[in-house]
């Protein structure tokens, strides 16, 4: 009973409900009424909050960041633990079972549809946040559904639902793909990326620690690392103490977090710093495709130029480049070292740029999707404002091309192209556009 429903395991409000009887109840009759009272009303209450946030129909896009941290989920039960085994099922000789967070973001459906698909057990878990149209979550979830893969709904920073999930099924490795995810959004709502990139990675490395056997953890970091580093490429060795957002940093932050955990307690980490990635079911807050979304609309874009009419370019990387970088890194991830929270020896710790070496100027991402869209884009240059966006990307991937494997192979007009099929489809011939 006590895992079915869980009332806000989020650190902003900390306190949860309790079901447990104390002395006081059983005192004197007058006692136990007002105690059966309070009981009820809380009991009350709480059904009230559980509808009220639950609902679909209760504002799913609101405009209030704190009801984010206040969502409720339930989970447990003999069918949901079924569910969980079946899904996280090895069924291949060397497989792996893998517990994927953030599954129905972008790069998490992707990740563990190949990661099904070539007999490994998988298990999904999100919090389907609306931090973007929470229905393209649900349509990748559907996605997942139907090829074998059980989403669970539910929060990183909810550390009984991972004991649990541990407890239930023993992980080999954990992919942790959930963030907050954005840099421009990081002003509006800061605490998001605290609670979710730093509080949330945390909580999640806590457990895994003190798993047993404890997962091996590949991660991702980002690009954005690199802040306002000049020199090109990036190497996984140059400077990343300047971020440019509070994004960069908590991403930074994470990989100061990693090495922690890897050190103190033999946790097998790697993080994969991914450079713009793109392609079908990808994110709604990212430029390629609210470009795609306008120009269908026939609305001005506003293009960013750096300072003196600087080019402002991306190392796009194509999707499917990423989900092999990611599998790569699970393939070559070795065992954590540790037991029972001790560590036992050195364990692996690595990090690796995925991206696609050849930055690509943003103009020419427009003129490519204008192509491929057969209409022409309403330009409206900008100055880049100085508020997260870097003026340019580019990786060196010589590290994740010899230890990984890794090796991109899609280019922007290829890997667009692709993308802009998806998106024709998915929204109606882009009549019912994304919102
Ligand atoms: C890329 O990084 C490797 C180290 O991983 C380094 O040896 C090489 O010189 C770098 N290449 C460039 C073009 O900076």
């Amino acid at each position: 009973m006590k895992q079915m429903s869980h009332l806000d395991d989020s650190p902003s409000t900390p306190g949860k409900f309790k079901m447990d009887k104390s002395p006081y109840f059983h005192r004197t009759r007058w006692q136990s009424s007002v105690a059966k009272l309070a009981f009820w009303s809380l009991v009350f209450v709480g059904l009230i909050f559980i509808f009220f946030y639950r609902s679909p129909s209760s504002n799913p896009v609101s405009s209030d960041p704190s009801r984010r941290s206040l969502r409720t989920y339930s989970w447990g039960g003999p069918a949901w633990e079924k569910r969980v085994r079946s899904s996280a099922r090895v069924r291949t000789r060397h497989g792996i079972s893998v517990l994927v967070t953030g599954a129905a973001g972008f790069v998490g459906t992707h990740v563990s549809a190949a990661l099904k698909r070539r007999g490994d057990g998988v298990l999904g878990l999100d919090n389907f946040n609306d931090y973007y149209d929470p229905s393209l979550k649900r349509a990748r979830q559907a996605l997942l559904e139907r090829s074998g893969v059980f989403v669970v709904e539910g929060d990183i920073n909810d550390a009984a639902l991972l004991r649990k999930l541990f407890e239930v099924v023993p992980f080999t490795h954990v992919m942790h793909l959930a963030a907050q995810a954005g840099v421009r959004y990081a002003m509006e709502n800061p605490s998001s990326y605290v609670h979710s990139n730093i509080a949330g990675f945390v909580n999640l490395l806590e457990v895994c620690k003190s798993a047993n056997p404890q997962p091996a953890i590949v991660w991702a970091s980002s690009s954005s690392v690199y802040g306002l580093n000049t020199k090109v490429p990036f190497s996984e060795k140059d400077r990343t103490d300047q971020p440019a957002s509070l994004y960069a940093a908590t991403k930074k932050a994470g990989e100061e977090i990693a090495h922690t955990y890897n050190h103190i307690y033999g946790l097998s980490l790697t993080g994969l710093r991914f450079f713009t990635v793109y392609g079908p079911w990808g994110r709604p807050d990212m430029a390629y495709f609210f470009f795609t979304r306008d120009i269908l609309k026939g609305k001005t874009i506003s293009i960013f130029e750096g300072a003196n009419h600087g080019t402002v370019a991306r190392d796009f990387t194509y999707i499917d480049d990423i989900v092999k970088g990611c599998l790569g890194a699970l393939d070559t991830a070795e065992k954590s070292t540790g037991s029972g929270g001790k560590k036992r020896g050195a364990a692996q710790l690595r990090v690796f740029n995925l991206g696609n070496t050849s930055p690509v100027p943003v103009t020419d991402l427009v003129t490519i999707l204008e192509r491929l869209l057969k209409l022409k884009a309403k330009r409206n240059i900008m100055k880049l404002p100085r508020n997260g966006d870097v003026q340019f990307t580019h990786a060196n991937i010589s590290s994740a091309q010899r230890e990984l494997g890794y090796k991109p192979t899609t280019d922007l007009q290829t890997g667009l192209k692709k993308f802009a099929r998806w998106y024709l489809g998915y929204y109606n011939g882009g009549k019912k556009a994304a919102s």
